[in-house]
């Protein structure tokens, strides 16, 4: 290639490219002035800058008439030779480099089709291909960076529509590889409605807003599983199965039939159990089983997704031998005039889903929180989980004349915690139907066993209304 030097006011610059940058004009100028001129400029044949416009401005600069360049062919190579300028420039934003990247790789790849790499088809040569780099490689020689990045950026070229690019270029989100990476890599439905999110609330990620987005369709999908399973009246019966006896007896064989009977469903036992202190309240029930006995009682629900209440504490003595050490243990404070105010709640072979439950914000004025709440976040992830729940007290509403009854709201917190849309909850000490009355709301099918006969026949009005 050979460099000559020609007249400054022959050089013409093509409409629409971008302004050179003053400082660095200033910078190159005093650097010209220390160590000459690096690198020529280019031009075409018609004397169009191709590369070099800060060279040019600093020649300019300094009162120079001529500039040493030399002269590419006009066409495709001028274009891409253009835009390896523009590439090693520091000011473009991570979008505009995907967008100069994607010409380049455009053009890249109608000069050399030879460098597409194509899996060996049919008449393929491994010598043609191996004879040319790709695009990718190419690239990363010319402007320095990492193979990574380049496919990176490409992708988010790709993958995020002229609409959306358009919209995000003035914002932040511009030059923030990692989110516009998140983004290029969602469907393209959801691309839209991120992208509306993110641009009215900056103070969000890209990952938040999809998780926001996926809560509120699992809590909308749910409520209308829930209403069309109560605007059923016939299934509303068949999902609510009361049996009167001991759990002892009916629990192994009621199980069985039910992993015949609906064999994709799955079964979670949530239960608040008795507390074997010789409590004299419950009807029949003595509540005094030798601990040999309770823990093999507690045994049958092993090995299942369970979610046990452990009330006092120191049932643990007969609940950990029994079903062994918890995957988690959640804990309900109430208020109290006891010193103990709290019960445990031991989680076995599940995982709580904790996204599922969102309490309601504590400061709805807040400028963050009111974009929140326009943008349709019914609230934040709960941070007081059961304190909001207090004891069902003899005068409280709802309450069905069994002394340890305990609240609807707890048991439903927990279904909504624990469970998927078929999950079969069953309760294999149902008292009064506590936990039936929640699977009510929440849609879920229930079985609950119960030993007194008095509190199955409250539990069969409750939720029968038989
Ligand atoms: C702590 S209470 C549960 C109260 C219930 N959570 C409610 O809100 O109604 C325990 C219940 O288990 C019942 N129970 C005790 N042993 C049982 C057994 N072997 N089989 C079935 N029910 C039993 C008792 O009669 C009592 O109603």
């Amino acid at each position: 290639m050979q460099v000559k030097n020609i007249s400054i006011n022959r050089i013409k610059i093509k409409r629409g490219r971008r302004v050179a940058n003053k400082e660095r004009v200033l910078e190159i100028a005093e650097s010209i002035t220390t160590i000459g001129l690096l690198h020529p400029i280019s031009v075409n044949k018609q004397y169009q800058l191709v590369t070099g416009r800060h060279r040019l401005e600093a020649y300019k600069k300094l009162g120079k008439k001529t500039i040493p360049a030399i002269t590419t062919e006009k066409g495709l190579k001028a274009d891409l030779a253009e835009i390896d300028e523009n590439l090693i420039r520091q000011e473009l934003s991570v979008l505009e480099r995907a967008e100069c990247l994607q010409k380049r790789k455009d053009i890249y790849e109608t000069m050399y089709p030879e460098s597409i790499k194509r899996g060996p088809g049919r008449g393929h040569k491994e010598t043609n291909r191996t004879k040319f780099v790709s695009f990718t490689a190419d690239t990363s020689n010319k402007t320095g960076s990492g193979r990574r990045t380049i496919e990176h950026v490409v992708q988010i070229a790709n993958n995020i529509p002229p609409d959306l690019k358009k919209m995000i270029l003035k914002s932040d989100l511009a030059n923030n590889k990692n989110e516009l990476l998140h983004l290029a890599r969602l469907d393209s439905k959801l691309q839209n409605r991120v992208v509306k999110i993110r641009l009215k609330n900056d103070d969000m990620t890209i990952d938040e807003i999809v998780k926001d987005l996926l809560v509120k369709k699992r809590v909308r999908d749910r409520e209308r599983d829930r209403k069309k399973l109560l605007s059923n009246s016939a299934s509303k019966s068949d999902d609510i199965r009361l049996y009167h006896g001991d759990c002892r007896e009916l629990f192994p064989g009621i199980i069985k039939a039910l992993k015949k009977e609906s064999p994709d469903a799955d079964i979670i036992v949530i239960s608040d159990p008795p507390y074997n202190i010789k409590f004299a309240g419950y009807d029949k029930y003595s509540d005094n089983l030798p601990d040999a006995e309770y823990i093999k009682m507690m045994k049958m629900f092993r090995g299942l997704p369970s979610a046990i209440i452990q009330y006092p504490e120191e049932m643990m003595s007969l609940i950990y031998p029994a079903l062994g050490k918890p995957d988690e243990v959640l804990a309900w404070c109430y208020s109290s005039n006891i010193s103990r105010a709290f019960r445990l709640i031991n989680i076995y072979n599940t995982t709580p889903d904790y996204n599922m439950v969102r309490q309601p914000y504590k400061n709805p004025k807040d400028k963050k929180v009111k974009k929140l709440i326009k943008h349709g976040s019914s609230g934040t992830t709960i941070y007081d989980w059961f304190a909001d729940l207090q004891l069902e007290k003899n005068v409280s509403k709802g309450k069905n004349s069994h002394p340890c009854q305990i609240p609807v709201a707890l048991m439903e917190r927990l279904i909504i915690l624990l469970t998927k849309k078929n999950t079969i909850v069953v309760d294999p000490f149902a008292g009064v139907g506590t936990t039936g009355s929640a699977c009510r709301l929440t849609g879920h099918r229930f079985i609950g066993i119960e030993v007194s006969k008095k509190y199955y026949q409250l539990a069969r009005n409750r939720l029968l209304n038989i």
